[in-house]
């Protein structure tokens, strides 16, 4: 079997440290806010596998359409010997890409979630002798250390996580993105696009309840993490469209009035009678505007693709 190898590129305490410091500032702030990351632990990434699979969820669909058609156009533009994928999950739709690259030396999935990781990263070394895979268990947001592996360098960022950053952070991640890219390397974007309003709120608000049960993980990861109390059944899930902005929003909307005790913080939070928490946002682009930040972060739009029904798109980039 060809290597795995999986690295954690933070220090032992730096999750803990970031839950305390995001948990601080979210709880306290008006209106309360918690960031995505930390919906994906175990159950937080199983649970999203699950959304992959819905009905209503179209994302995956979409944008494994693309993979499937265009993957060996975006292999012989690139010519990558290694692959880098931020926020990997279970690397599933990736495997068209992994197809099509004939010379692909290494595979570095990254991701904050070790579990993901160890399960994608072990089926895919048994299932591809000689493909090298080093997983690195690190925050996409922060600065990252990528192994020394041979180039070209191709970096996809796919399933339309960039939409669950704000702005900023969208500018500041495409900036450290470009950082990771020498003469000849790309960057492979997913996003997802605007579209009617309803299709939209339905893929964030599922019949079966599956996208409000990870809405609620995040509780659970506070409660255990922090020793939070915390009670998922206290919460509504909500899932709005703000056309303002072009993003669907994710909430968890208190039934009554209460108080949430977060030990770890010394921490005691109140919340009033329908009081919302966001605890993700998800933007949906344009090709123009796409262009337009990829542009400002230093890159050169490449390539643009869509599905059959122009719901997703996957666009290749490279640095000027
Ligand atoms: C929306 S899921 C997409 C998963 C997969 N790429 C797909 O397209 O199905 C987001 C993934 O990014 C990971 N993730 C979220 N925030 C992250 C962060 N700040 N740093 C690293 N990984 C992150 C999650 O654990 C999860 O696997």
């Amino acid at each position: 079997m060809s290597p795995f190898l999986l690295t954690r590129t933070l220090p032992e305490d730096a999750t803990g440290a970031a839950l305390r410091a995001d948990v601080l500032r979210g709880l306290t702030a008006t209106p309360k806010t918690l960031p995505p990351k930390w919906f994906y632990d175990a159950r937080g990434s199983e649970l999203f596998e699950r959304i992959t699979g819905l009905p209503e969820y179209y994302p995956t669909r979409a944008e494994c359409e693309i993979l499937a058609d265009r993957s060996a156009e975006i292999a012989a533009a690139t010519g990558a010997r290694t692959l880098v994928e931020l926020g990997s999950g279970s690397s599933e739709k990736t495997r068209h890409l992994l197809d099509a690259l004939d010379g692909l030396h290494t595979y570095v999935p990254v991701d904050v979630s070790g579990s993901a990781l160890t399960l994608a990263g072990q089926a895919l070394v048994a299932e591809r002798p000689g493909l090298h895979v080093h997983a690195l268990i690190a925050d996409f947001t922060a600065a990252l250390a990528l192994p020394a592996t041979p180039g070209p360098r191709l970096v996809a960022f796919l399933g339309g996580t960039i939409g669950n950053l704000l702005p900023d952070e969208r500018a500041a991640f495409l900036t450290s993105v470009r950082a990771l890219l020498s003469p000849g390397d790309a960057l492979l974007l997913g996003t997802d696009l605007v579209k009617d309003e309803k299709v939209l709120v339905r893929a964030y608000d599922d019949a079966a309840g599956v996208t409000a049960a990870f809405n609620k993980n995040v509780l659970s990861v506070v409660n255990r993490e922090l020793g939070a109390d915390f009670h998922a059944d206290a919460f509504d899930h909500v899932a709005l469209w703000h056309a303002g902005r072009e993003w669907i929003e994710m909430r968890l909307r208190s039934r009554t009035a209460q108080t949430v005790k977060v030990p770890a913080l010394d921490l005691a939070v109140d919340f009033a009678a329908g009081e919302e928490l966001r605890t993700e946002v998800s933007a949906k682009f344009r090709r123009e505007g796409v262009r337009a930040e990829l542009a400002a972060a230093g890159l050169d739009l490449a390539g643009w693709w869509t599905d059959g029904a122009d719901r997703f798109a996957l666009s290749l980039s490279t640095a000027h």
